[in-house]
């Protein structure tokens, strides 16, 4: 019943997708989601690229289920990415902003499934314009980087532009098999979700975290702010949060340099080149030196809730569905209960229309 064009083109018993998430979606992530059923990306943006091989290698140990890679096209390794994924035969990749059309040339020569996630139907129209395979759609109650229009809204316009053409994903705000089979009446081919994923038993987020995203009951609370890197994402809010949000320029200035010490001190990394990268970001792109020097350790200090398990010390980017989800499940669980409800819903539905 759940054989879609989707779980066609992608190889997986189910039309239910993990995301991409930085630092986030590891290969025990990406081969749990594998292993049950669904199709698991692997984080590259934020992989070091003399890691990245060794993570794809990793995955393959772990499953024998087709997998993906998500990156960056601008990332300065993408190059290298590419060449790994048709090396090692990696189903699919996925990407967002500033889509390289060579690498997508090369990436479908090879018969590399191209998957790019939009936030608006021109962006749809381009992306398929410039070779896309399948279209992820994320509406703004998605986590991490995210749009404003909302999933409900944005799902039947994206299908209705290009869903002759490609499968349609819709992403954000999705967790259980009702949701799927909203997303398969509006006309979609499955589901994406991060924030599901990333609260699961495989997720490799260290458990102090992962209990401010249990403990977050109410959605107002997980917000947008271009507050980390000038971008609108959103997070859920903490402490730090609230301290950017608050501040004023010069206060703001004050945090960034707090937090460019504090990078200093932990990775030994030059202070030096942080200061200068925040300049010539400043320069090329006239943001405010403070935003511009909290965007050059923005990766730091989402390193600091997600890998190192300071949730107060660092940033929490989630969607809004956390403020509904009340427990880790493991991703055999979560899938099977997702597929168990929609295969209900779907029989429901049909008893019912059957009626009338
Ligand atoms: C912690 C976190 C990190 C994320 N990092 C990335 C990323 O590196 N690349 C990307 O394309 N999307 C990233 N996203 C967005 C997700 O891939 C996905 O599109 C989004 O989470 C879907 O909405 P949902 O959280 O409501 O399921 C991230 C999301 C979260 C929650």
């Amino acid at each position: 019943m759940l054989e879609t064009r989707l779980t066609e083109k992608l190889g997986c018993r189910y039309p239910i997708v993990q995301t991409a998430m930085g630092w986030v979606a590891d290969p025990n992530l990406v081969a749990g989601s594998c292993n049950a059923g669904g199709f698991g990306f692997l984080a590259g943006a934020t992989i070091p690229a003399d890691e990245i091989e060794r993570d794809i290698l990793r995955v393959r140990e772990l499953t024998d289920r087709p997998f993906g890679v998500n990156f960056h096209m601008y990332q300065p390794n993408a190059a290298h990415i590419v060449d790994l994924v048709i090396e090692h035969g990696v189903r699919a990749v996925s990407y967002s902003r500033s889509p390289g059309p060579e690498f997508i040339k090369k990436l479908k020569d090879a018969g590399v499934i191209c998957m790019p996630t939009v936030g608006l139907p021109k962006h749809a129209v381009k992306a398929v314009e410039l070779g896309a395979d399948v279209i992820t759609v994320q509406g703004g109650e998605g986590g991490g980087h995210t749009g404003a229009v909302p999933t409900t809204l944005l799902i039947p316009q994206i299908v209705d532009a290009v869903g002759d053409r490609v499968p349609v994903v819709a992403a954000g705000g999705f967790k259980d098999g009702r949701g799927l089979v909203a997303a398969l009446a509006w006309g979609a081919d499955g589901i994406a979700m991060g924030t599901r994923f990333l609260m699961t038993e495989e997720s490799p987020v260290p458990r102090e975290t992962l209990q401010r995203y249990i403990d977050c009951k109410d959605a107002a609370q997980i917000i947008v702010s271009r507050a980390m890197d000038g971008l609108p994402q959103r997070m859920i809010m903490n402490e730090l949060l609230s301290e950017l949000e608050r501040a004023g320029p010069l206060k703001k200035l004050w945090i960034a340099l707090r937090n460019a010490q504090a990078f200093h001190r932990h990775t030994g990394a030059s202070l030096g080149g942080l200061l200068r990268s925040a300049w010539q970001m400043h320069r090329d792109s006239e943001i405010p030196t403070s935003q511009a020097l909290m965007s050059a350790n923005a990766p730091m200090i989402i390193q600091r809730a997600m890998v190192d398990g300071r949730p107060a010390q660092g940033v929490l980017p989630s969607g809004q569905v956390a403020a509904v989800i009340d427990r880790l499940l493991s991703c055999e669980e979560l899938i099977n209960a997702i597929v168990e409800e929609a295969e209900q819903r779907l029989s429901a539905l049909a008893l019912h229309a059957s009626k009338r």
